[in-house]
């Protein structure tokens, strides 16, 4: 798969951190990705976790020191250095930031990393008092001036028992940030606005009219959005799903809400991607108090809700915004499609069958039908994120005519 971590070289270097155990799991999964993983190791690094660790899960010697020429070739910094597709350096002690932020080439991985040319990622690991110090925050602002990606630690209690920022991220943070160095960054400078998940319009403070929507492909869509370079802003109604990492999320409950969101975000966007499915009605009345059903009628009288995208695509004056819209339809697709496309002014709309089993509402996977000025094209029956990849690739070749 194109937007994996297979084929990829990822150079992981590991320093004296208790965390160093963590990383084990994600060279595990790294490997199991296909990637092809080489680990360095500090001294450090090997009073806290042993080397033969890293060389049963990488299937590759850990490369642990500069003149242990059983292990390597005397020029192993440089050839580590070049195959790399990108380093990580997990977890990032303060004397390794030091280092690194200084050029100082003492050892292995302080060698490597000065001679490679690939993207490197530093996820720092250490107490609190000694990753907030000015000196360590002071290399981390260089290690960032060098183009350096550093994945801020989490915050909690830590194995010192001391409580503050230094814990090492998850690995669910570390892979989108690796991603997006490794993949075409083809949405770089786009600043893309997406909206997901349903809307839900209040009857009393009890009960509300929804739809079946879980959110699952807008959330696909600022996921991939991210890791192809573009900055995302995600209006979402209420969902399960966690915010992607690197996203900016906005939390709406109603149409109305979803409306204002759009409106004030949308100008600074450079493309709209309609993906939520909002409730085209909502109550008449909303009661503020749970309605007792001796009180009830038997009718619900319900009001329109402005239907956001006509109105994005009444308003929209740049023509190098891009406005994408979704359809569910349950028949004549391609029909309902074109007429959605032109009576929104939409530059492209995604059109599903929401009748089929595995397409749609909830579901892990959708086939979907993208209309345009020029045409239509099928994708083929996919999961969502590669959906939204099948998505962003069409609008590079088609619409921004950026891809190849
Ligand atoms: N949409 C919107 N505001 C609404 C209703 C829909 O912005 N009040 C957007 C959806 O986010 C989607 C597109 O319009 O991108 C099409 O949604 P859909 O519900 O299929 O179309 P409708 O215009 O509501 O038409 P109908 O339900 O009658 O098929």
């Amino acid at each position: 798969m194109e937007y994996s971590f297979a084929g990829k070289r990822i150079v992981v270097g590991i320093t004296g951190s208790i965390a160093a155990f963590k990383v084990a799991g994600w060279v595990s999964t790294l490997a199991k990705e296909e990637a092809r993983v080489a680990v360095v190791m500090t001294e450090s690094a090997q009073k806290f976790i042993a080397p033969l660790t890293f060389s049963a899960l990488t299937g590759e010697p850990a490369y642990t020191s500069m003149f242990n020429q059983a292990q390597s070739s005397p020029m192993s910094h440089i050839d580590l250095a070049q195959d790399a597709s990108a380093f990580l350096i997990a977890p990032a002690s303060a004397r390794t930031i030091a280092r690194l932020a200084h050029g100082i080439a003492d050892d292995l991985l302080s060698t490597t990393v000065l001679a490679t040319r690939a993207p490197v990622v530093v996820c720092p690991a250490m107490n609190p008092k000694m990753y907030l110090h000015q000196a360590t925050q002071d290399n981390l602002e260089r290690l960032r001036q060098f183009g350096y990606h550093i994945v801020d630690p989490d915050s909690g209690l830590m194995a010192c028992k001391d409580e503050g920022q230094g814990r090492l991220v998850e690995w669910e943070s570390v892979q989108e940030v690796l991603l997006r160095c490794l993949l075409k960054n083809d949405l770089q400078g786009e600043r893309i606005l997406i909206t997901a998940g349903p809307t839900r319009e209040a009857l009393d403070p009890a009960r509300f009219i929804s739809n079946r929507s879980s959110g699952k492909m807008g959330y696909a869509l600022a996921r991939a959005a991210y890791r192809r370079g573009a900055d995302v802003v995600l209006v979402s109604g209420p969902t399960a799903l966690q915010c992607p990492f690197g996203v900016k999320r906005i939390d709406v409950v109603t149409a109305r809400e979803m409306y204002d969101a759009v409106l004030a975000e949308f100008n600074n966007a450079t493309m709209l991607i309609k993906s939520a499915a909002v409730s085209d009605f909502r109550p008449a009345v909303s009661f503020e108090h749970k309605v007792k059903k001796e009180n009830a009628g038997e009718t619900i009288e319900v009001v329109r809700n402005p239907d956001i995208l006509y109105e994005i695509g009444r308003l929209k004056r740049d023509p190098e915004q891009i406005v994408v819209g979704f359809a569910a339809e349950s028949g004549n697709l391609i029909e309902e499609g074109k007429i959605k496309l032109q009576r929104k002014n939409l530059d492209l709309i995604a059109v599903n069958d929401i009748t089929s089993a595995d397409s749609g509402f909830e579901v892990e996977t959708n086939k979907m039908i993208l209309i345009d000025a020029e045409g239509s094209k099928q994708l083929p029956w996919a999961s969502k994120t590669d959906t939204a990849h099948m998505i962003f690739d069409y609008i590079c070749q088609n619409l921004r005519k950026t891809g190849n």
